[in-house]
């Protein structure tokens, strides 16, 4: 359930929130490599600040900490009740569950899914074969590297191309998709060359695409309306892609409904699926799923994000929030209290 003015579940609330971050502004050193979008999944300091606000006017204490090079220095010292966590981490397909692992390591308690549920989800491959034992339906895909340039794909085209671990489109260009062999090769062969790591190289639905935003646990669960993603006659590579250039560029290329134009059924199958891909990877407080439809209507889970961006005005999760009444600064405390509910944070533990 979603209280619109939901108050701190400990009204006399003395609680430290420390909000953890990757901000473009942190000190990585050549940690990220080289590539244009290296930081692409980084907050802004507006994003840090606006979750700020959200958590001081829900009467709590908040302090800042970048989850940079310095994090573990950072940590120490800091009288911390709760961690909202927000950082995507530093290297790797495990990197946003390192921040996790950390405070669990720390026994600090933390908002939001835990290191093993952000690993999962992050590998896309993995993720997939999760959902596919929950029956949840996938498109059809392979994980390639190098030694697959020039194999038999046996896939259908046309096909999209996209680094199996990342997330924000990152690696999601316009130019990702394949429509015969010789440009699958030369795709791969240039993703890889950039992203250094293996490639997921699904079949491309065709047609709608929508997001699906989960906030809170068990019973007091709530799934979202599906947004949808519509795509204006204008799009940069002609076809109906949430690229890279088009998130940063929404405005020109997007526009969003919610409720969405479709059926009762599609709508609760949806949701149903999105609940079942929380559920099976054990996620907790937020997520957000992302679907496409063919022109059957047939539904296709994409992927899920246990971490969606919270960046307002931007971010998707805050704007199906927004369609739905639930304004930013509420989504943020629901986020936050789920947790704390969750963790019984406060309950006799001398923290008040
Ligand atoms: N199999 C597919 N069929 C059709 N479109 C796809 C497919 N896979 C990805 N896309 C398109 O590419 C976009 C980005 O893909 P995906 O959601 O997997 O990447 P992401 O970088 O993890 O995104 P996010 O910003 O949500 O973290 C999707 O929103 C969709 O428009
Ligand atoms: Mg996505």
């Amino acid at each position: 359930m979603i209280e619109n003015d939901d108050p701190s579940p400990f009204p006399e609330s003395k609680l430290t929130v420390a909000i953890i971050f990757n901000s473009k502004n942190g000190d990585y050193g050549d940690v990220l490599g080289n590539s244009e979008d290296a930081k692409a999944e980084y907050d802004s300091l507006d994003t840090v600040k606006a979750i700020e606000s959200a958590i001081n006017k829900g009467g709590y204490k908040t302090v800042l900490i970048e989850a940079d090079t310095h994090f573990t220095e950072r940590l120490k010292n800091q009288q911390i009740d709760i961690a909202f966590n927000i950082a995507e981490g530093i290297r790797g397909r495990g990197r946003e569950a390192q921040v996790p692992a950390v405070l669990n390591f720390c026994g600090i308690p933390f908002s939001g899914s835990d290191e093993t549920a952000l690993s999962v989800a992050l590998d896309k491959a993995m993720c997939k074969r999760l959902m596919s034992t929950y029956e949840i339906p996938t498109p059809g895909y392979r994980v390639m590297d190098r030694s697959d340039l020039g194999s038999d794909i046996n896939l259908s085209f046309p096909l999209i191309i996209k680094p199996n671990a990342e997330g924000s489109s990152k690696g999601i260009p316009d130019a990702c998709l394949a429509f015969d062999e010789v440009q699958f090769n030369e795709v791969l062969r240039r993703d890889l060359e950039i992203y250094n790591e293996p490639m997921l190289v699904e079949e491309f639905i065709e047609g709608r695409e929508f997001t699906v935003g989960i906030l809170g646990n068990g019973e007091n669960t709530h799934v979202f309306s599906p947004m949808e993603i519509i795509f204006g006659k204008n799009m940069p590579s002609g076809h109906t892609i949430y690229s890279f250039e088009v998130k940063k560029d929404y405005k020109k290329y997007i526009s969003y409904k919610c409720p969405a134009d479709i059926s009762k059924k599609q709508e609760q199958d949806m949701k149903d699926y999105a609940l079942r891909a929380f559920n099976a990877l054990g996620c907790h407080d937020f997520s957000r799923v992302d679907f496409r439809m063919n022109s059957n209507g047939d539904i296709s889970f994409i992927e899920i994000n246990p971490l969606p961006g919270l960046a307002p005005g931007y971010s998707d999760f805050p704007m199906l929030a927004e369609f739905s009444g639930v304004g930013y600064n509420d989504l943020v405390l629901s986020v936050l209290h789920s947790a704390i509910r969750r963790l019984n944070i406060g309950e006799g533990s001398g923290n008040l």
